[in-house]
């Protein structure tokens, strides 16, 4: 697996900056009067864009698990008003807030997965080592279990399989040996010191690596509450029936497993007879040289798109 989305210093310098904006609008094809679904609509950067593009008339759902993002989001596209609704919960309700919002069936939809800088940079959501936090890591109120419920309850097998399947991690069962040694944990920097117990302290722990050895941990942990694996595939399997004919769907990805969940899942209904989407990037997209140097947070990104048959 690739170094995953950061939780470090250098995935900070651009706050809120859509992640491969040009190519995103490019494989969305979107037009005035279209209707898109932003599955992910964050801090409402891509979903400004799309607005702009699809103007005078083309209308936005945009969807988000976490009210604060949204807010940000209300604030952002408050120039657009009137063509756009945001409704939140976790995207494998499209189908539901699509019906109400009246955009079926959408010329586009978008998903822009993972955690926004919004959601990284704020110490009170625990998704970060950097500053002091609880130990939550929800996007949304509705998930059903914090950080804490799971480095506090979760047994030291189920802890390690976590760290090792969800981060890629190969120090997970000492990692998991040394959070159950130092239970409870309360906080962020709680949990940091326990990776730190094994894999010592910050970057020079790993030579030559620019990722902090907590890294992995938490996006581990961020995947398990969030259930997001499970949330992807749930939301591809509904992706065709919110979609017209000839419509895009585009998949943004920051983690090896979510890519390779999107590109199986392309694969798989792209074939035979009963293929409902045809590809149009056969292999994936990533980010150019320039956005990268721009905004290290697109480092990882990996785009993958399709159109409707
Ligand atoms: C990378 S950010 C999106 C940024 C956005 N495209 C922008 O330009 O501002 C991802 C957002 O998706 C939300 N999110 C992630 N998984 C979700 C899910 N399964 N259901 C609903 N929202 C989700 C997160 O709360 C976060 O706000």
């Amino acid at each position: 697996m690739t170094p995953v989305e950061g939780t470090g210093p250098d995935t900070n310098s651009a706050p809120h900056t859509p992640v491969m904006l040009a190519e995103t609008l490019h494989f969305l094809n979107v037009r005035a009067g279209g209707r898109y679904i932003d599955c992910t609509v964050g801090a409402g950067g891509h979903a400004a864009a799309i607005l702009e593009a699809s103007a005078p008339d083309g209308r936005l759902l945009g969807i988000d698990a976490d009210p604060d993002a949204l807010a940000a989001a209300e604030e952002r596209l408050a120039p657009y008003a009137g063509r756009f609704v945001l409704k939140q919960g976790y995207f494998d309700r499209a189908a539901t807030f699509a019906a109400e919002a009246d955009i079926v069936p959408a010329d586009g939809l978008l998903c822009d997965l993972g955690i926004s800088s919004l959601q990284l940079d704020n110490p009170g959501r625990g998704f970060s080592f950097r500053g002091d936090g609880p130990l939550d890591m929800r996007f949304g109120p509705q998930a059903e279990l914090t950080a804490a419920d799971i480095v506090n309850e979760y047994s030291q097998e189920e802890l390690a399989r976590i760290l090792y399947e969800y981060g890629d991690e190969r120090r997970s069962r000492r990692i998991a040996r040394a959070i159950v040694e130092r239970r409870p944990l309360h906080s962020t920097l709680d949990l940091a010191k326990a990776v730190e117990q094994v894999a010592g302290k910050g970057r020079k722990s790993i030579p030559f690596s620019r990722v902090h050895p907590a890294t992995k941990t938490f996006l581990a942990l961020r995947l398990a509450v969030n259930q997001e694996l499970r949330h992807l595939s749930d939301l591809l399997a509904l992706a065709r029936g919110l979609l017209g004919f000839g419509s895009r769907l585009v998949v943004l990805s920051f983690h090896s497993l979510e890519d390779r969940i999107v590109k199986n899942f392309l694969r798989e209904h792209s074939h035979g007879e009963d293929a409902s989407f045809r590809r149009l990037t056969k292999k994936v997209v990533r980010p150019q040289a320039d956005e990268v140097q721009r905004n290290p947070r697109s480092r990882s990104a990996r785009l993958r798109a399709a159109e409707t048959l």
